[in-house]
């Protein structure tokens, strides 16, 4: 069987590489791109109208925007850049109800499409989603959400197929099992059309679902946010295109925030919402850290001290968030003690460790849970806690980015490690951070793009 490039445990160097000189302070301000896991979503909720839906503040050169421009051409949205950071979008009709297997399997989002198919032409397929390699990923809630809507679903051939009765999608009361972020977002944009109202109970309520909540508002959706994990969702017969400026992305301020203390750096983020950043900040505090709140921006500075160590549990929001995990790791390596981190989100995100500790970092993982927080692999075998022991100067290494925000933490380390890191895998990162390598250069850090040629290698 050929092996999927990207759940692939080794990526096959032979690719393009970035070669990091490790231990240039970072310096000076740089514009935070807008959010990939807001904007992705408002531009497949666009599919519910064949009016015209601009997304503002949209990150263009990231990977994972462009297959999701890939995936809604291919089912008949018309998508233009009338600026560089405005992306347009217009499904006057559907064209094709089928996701593309290459394309469906690049990344998880395909799966959001199946609302608007439904509503629209009654009809969806998707090939069983791809996605990072951080433990089981199933898609389970979405499916038994939709169906409990009134989707009829088989699984063939590695495809989920869906359709409707005459009746189409109906309201009712869905309570899912974990306040799952893209369940949420893949039930509230298919309720905004269902006939009735929806509820969905024990639902994620992270900032990039109140971002889609706020567009689909303005595109004529009645959605109430309510206490306790609850949205109520009216569903309306017709919605017509909205404009929305997109939310900063709140996973690159920290990773920029990180790599700022790691290399005893002083740089200010704008567009850095603390709103979105407060259980970050707070554990800025807590391991001694420093950072000014500005009108529009964020300043991180005042690393020359090393952090105090912390124990630290991952959790939906507005608890610390899996995707800061990664950073953090990498900045307790250089802390003072013990720290111990619980990772409650993700059955498996710790692999990168064993990568740090070639770097010299001190760091094990446990299957037991380390902490307080009600976790749902407590028994099950998997290392979802990890404790570190600090400070440990790091060295350089030669890598493979396995995921996204393991990516990002092995970025981190080489740019406060001691000499010449080379880092292959990079398409991961180019997936889910806007031209991050350029605005690392612009900081000062000592970072090149390598073609790799056969010779080379
Ligand atoms: N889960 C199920 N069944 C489901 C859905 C989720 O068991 O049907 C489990 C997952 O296996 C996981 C937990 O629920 O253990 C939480 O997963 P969730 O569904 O919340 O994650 P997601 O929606 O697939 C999004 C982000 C992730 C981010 C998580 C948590 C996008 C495209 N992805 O994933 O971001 O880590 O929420 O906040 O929005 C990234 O950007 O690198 C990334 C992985």
């Amino acid at each position: 069987m050929m092996a999927d490039p990207l759940l692939s445990a080794e990526p096959a160097r032979g690719s393009t590489h970035y070669v990091i000189e490790g231990g240039q302070p970072l310096r000076g301000d740089v514009h935070l791109s807008g959010a990939k896991n807001a904007v992705t979503k408002q531009l497949v909720a666009s599919m519910l109208t064949d009016d015209v839906c601009t997304v503002y503040n949209a990150p263009g050169a990231l990977g994972d925007v462009i297959i999701t421009e890939q995936v809604m051409r291919a089912l008949g949205t018309d998508i233009s850049w009338p600026a560089a950071h405005a992306i347009r979008a217009q499904t006057r009709a559907i064209s094709n109800s089928v996701v593309p297997m290459e394309l469906g399997r690049k990344n998880r989002l395909a799966v959001l499409a199946v609302g608007p198919l439904l509503h629209r032409v009654g009809h969806a397929v998707i090939p069983v989603p791809g996605g990072d390699r951080i433990g089981p990923r199933p898609i389970d809630f979405h499916l038994a959400g939709l169906e409990q809507m009134g989707a009829h679903i088989e699984l063939k051939d590695g495809l989920y197929d869906f359709h409707t009765d005459g009746q189409g999608l109906r309201g009712t009361t869905i309570e899912l099992p974990y306040p799952s972020v893209m369940a949420t977002e893949t039930l509230l944009i298919a309720a905004t059309l269902a006939r009735g109202i929806t509820v969905i109970q024990n639902a994620a309520i992270e900032p990039e679902i109140m971002d889609l909540i706020k567009f689909l508002q303005k595109m004529g959706a009645i959605v109430e946010q309510r206490v306790d994990r609850k949205i109520v969702i009216e569903g309306v017969p017709r919605l017509h295109g909205a404009e929305h400026r997109a939310m900063y992305d709140r996973n690159e301020a920290v990773s920029l925030a990180v790599a700022a203390y790691l290399t005893h750096g002083d740089i200010r983020l704008h567009g850095a919402d603390q709103g979105t950043l407060l259980t970050f900040l707070n554990t800025l505090y807590r391991v001694g850290l420093d950072f000014g709140v500005e009108d529009d921006s964020i300043r991180f500075f005042g690393g020359d001290q090393p952090p105090r160590s912390i124990a630290l549990e991952t959790d939906v929001h507005p608890g610390f968030m899996t995707d800061w995990q990664q950073p953090f790791t990498v900045l307790l390596t250089q802390a003072h003690g013990m720290s111990v981190i619980h990772e409650t989100v993700f059955a498996d995100r710790f692999g990168y460790t064993l990568e740090l500790n070639k770097m010299c970092a001190d760091t094990g993982l446990y299957p037991k849970c380390l902490g307080e927080l009600e976790c749902r692999f407590r028994e099950r075998d998997f290392l979802h806690s990890c404790v570190v022991r600090g400070p440990t100067p790091l060295s350089a290494a030669d890598l493979t980015m396995p995921d996204i925000r393991a990516g990002a933490s092995y970025l981190l380390a080489a740019l406060c490690a001691t000499g010449t890191s080379r880092i292959w895998g990079i398409e991961h990162i180019e997936r889910g951070y806007d031209d991050l390598f350029s605005k690392l250069r612009s900081l000062g850090a000592k970072i090149e793009r390598v073609e790799d040629t056969p010779a080379a290698l």
